[in-house]
């Protein structure tokens, strides 16, 4: 189906390092506690708040990941809360949650959110990670935006964000996201967003 056709819209939010690392031993490679409330604030959105949006019902967005993503959350935090978890895993047997689904394929988790009664129940998609499901996002016609936090600082990282082109992008500004450069322990880092052309 082609990206006219399709309802579905991606968003896909990362953090990395000035190597483009994002990940160390299935976790995170650093502890930024603002830039996790960036990341939570965008993927959760408005709609879950009623008392702010009325107008959006019981609309949710989800977060879509790979199995290793949803294992590196904390069990207490899993799924993430007020989001419909979607996890893609091929071989691996996921405890079923009301907050998550899980598919085999990518392809499989793309039919369930074209789905009419789906569509109707969720509010914007976000890719969050890792490796390979950037890849498949970045790959897809329904991508729409990245929203990419730079640090100023390299990590010790064993998973990296695959290599993009920031030609097939243009750097867009987003009311919620602040443009100026942060700073947390001490480390320097800058939220980006890239609308694909
Ligand atoms: N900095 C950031 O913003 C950020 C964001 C997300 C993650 N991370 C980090 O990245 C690391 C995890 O990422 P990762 O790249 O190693 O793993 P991942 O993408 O989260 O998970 C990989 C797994 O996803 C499943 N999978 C992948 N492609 C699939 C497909 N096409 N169809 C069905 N299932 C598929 C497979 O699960 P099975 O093996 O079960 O079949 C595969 O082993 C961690 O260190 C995490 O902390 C960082």
């Amino acid at each position: 189906m082609s990206s006219r056709m399709s309802p579905i819209k991606l968003n896909l939010i990362v953090a990395c390092d000035s190597k483009m690392g994002i990940g160390v031993k299935n976790d995170l490679p650093w502890r930024l506690r603002k830039e996790m409330n960036h990341f939570n604030r965008m993927t959760t959105g408005d709609s879950y708040d009623l008392a702010k949006h009325p107008g959006s019902e019981n609309k949710r967005n989800v977060v879509l990941m790979g199995r290793k993503t949803y294992e590196s959350i904390p069990e207490k935090f899993r799924p993430l809360k007020n989001r419909l978890n979607v996890v893609l895993s091929r071989d691996t047997e996921i405890s079923p949650h009301e907050n998550m689904v899980a598919f085999k394929s990518w392809e499989d988790a793309m039919k369930y959110l074209e789905k009419p009664q789906i569509q109707e129940e969720i509010d914007q998609v976000w890719v969050v990670g890792g490796s390979h499901i950037y890849k498949m996002a970045m790959e897809s016609p329904f991508l729409y935006r990245i929203y990419l936090t730079k640090l100023a600082k390299e990590f010790d990282c064993d998973t990296f964000f695959p290599e993009f082109d920031p030609a097939e992008y243009k750097l867009v500004t987003d009311p919620k996201v602040s443009q100026e450069e942060q700073e947390e322990d001490g480390i320097r880092y800058t939220f980006y967003v890239y609308e694909k052309l």
